[in-house]
């Protein structure tokens, strides 16, 4: 198996400075010769341009999203990267940037796969569309967009059938999700796993019922998409959007291990990281450490 690393360089869904700068912190991180360690073939695909933006120009587009041109442009060439990968029968991970890349990738993992699950691991719903979003902010946006609400071109961004049926979509760790967002995200068959859950049932029991409802649903293949703003607010300190009452890194590689050991995993974002707001490298650490676990993870499958 060819794991495709594929960075996506952009702060444009965030609005904020560093998470631009994740891909390039990690590689000269050595992540690559990191996750080379579990005897993968890890292919560096280099990073989806991203255009420079004054911030001043940020609502150029006349849309309520800001950086709508970039935006769009980005996550339709990752989607094409993202195909493009599966296609060849690789495993993309692709490196953000903060989470409004999600759109892209899943765009490009839905148009390839018949019956797309996705595993959704965020404190933050990401389900706000552009009319109800407080922040006009995209990357709280992405999931709203995949399951077909909000800006139509967004929407229909890829071969135009990026669509996801909601009851393949599980949502684990949310504890940030804005009024308007509950509202829409409680109108939808999307599952959502909350604190409340995961007290009462835990994290490998979840997991098991998740794949279980993938399998009864016919997904044929499951993309998780890892915002790191998922761990405690004290762990991840180089993160844009902390939140509190979070989950730990043991949490984290848990939810990884039961799911990528069901074989169905076949596609991965790890988003959020912001290099500016870490201390120490305490984050980065993290992060190179999560995808050296991947790595073993794939690389155990076959
Ligand atoms: N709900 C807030 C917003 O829409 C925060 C979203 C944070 N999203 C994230 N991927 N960290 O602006
Ligand atoms: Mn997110
Ligand atoms: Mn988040
Ligand atoms: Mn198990």
């Amino acid at each position: 198996m060819n794991v495709n690393l594929i960075g996506v360089p952009t702060n444009h869904g965030c609005d904020r400075n560093g998470a631009q700068y994740g891909p390039k912190k990690l590689r000269e991180a050595n992540i690559v010769n990191i996750m080379k360690k579990s005897e993968l073939s890890i292919y560096d695909m280099g990073d989806i341009y991203v255009e420079d933006i004054r911030e001043k120009d940020k609502f150029l587009s006349d849309k309520n999203i800001k950086y709508y041109n970039s935006i769009y442009n980005v996550n339709l060439n990752l989607a094409h990267m993202v195909y493009t990968s599966l296609n060849n029968k690789d495993f993309p991970i692709i490196i953000g940037g903060d989470h409004s890349i999600a759109l892209g990738s899943i765009s490009g993992a839905s148009s390839y796969f018949k019956n797309l699950g996705v595993v959704w691991i965020d404190a933050h719903g990401d389900f706000n569309t552009e009319v109800i979003s407080e922040s006009k902010n995209s990357h709280g946006m992405p999931l709203a967009f995949l399951c077909g609400y909000g800006d139509e071109r967004l929407v229909n961004l890829y071969r135009h059938k990026t669509k996801l049926h909601e009851e393949n979509v599980f949502h684990i760790g949310g504890r940030d999700i804005d009024i308007e967002e509950r509202k829409l995200l409680d109108n939808t068959k999307v599952s959502m796993y909350d604190k409340t859950k995961i007290n009462k049932l835990g994290i490998e029991k979840i997991i098991h019922e998740i794949i279980e409802k993938c399998k009864k649903q016919n997904v044929d293949a499951i993309h998780i998409s890892l915002d790191i703003d998922f761990m405690d607010k004290d762990i991840v300190k180089g993160t844009g959007t902390r939140v509190s009452d979070g989950y730990s890194i043991e949490d984290t590689k848990l939810i990884l291990k039961e799911l990528i050991n069901s074989g169905l995993v076949k596609s991965m974002d790890f988003v959020e990281f912001n290099p500016i707001l870490d201390e120490n490298d305490e984050t980065l650490n993290i992060c190179t450490n999560l995808l050296e676990y991947t790595s073993n993870l794939i690389k155990k499958l076959k």
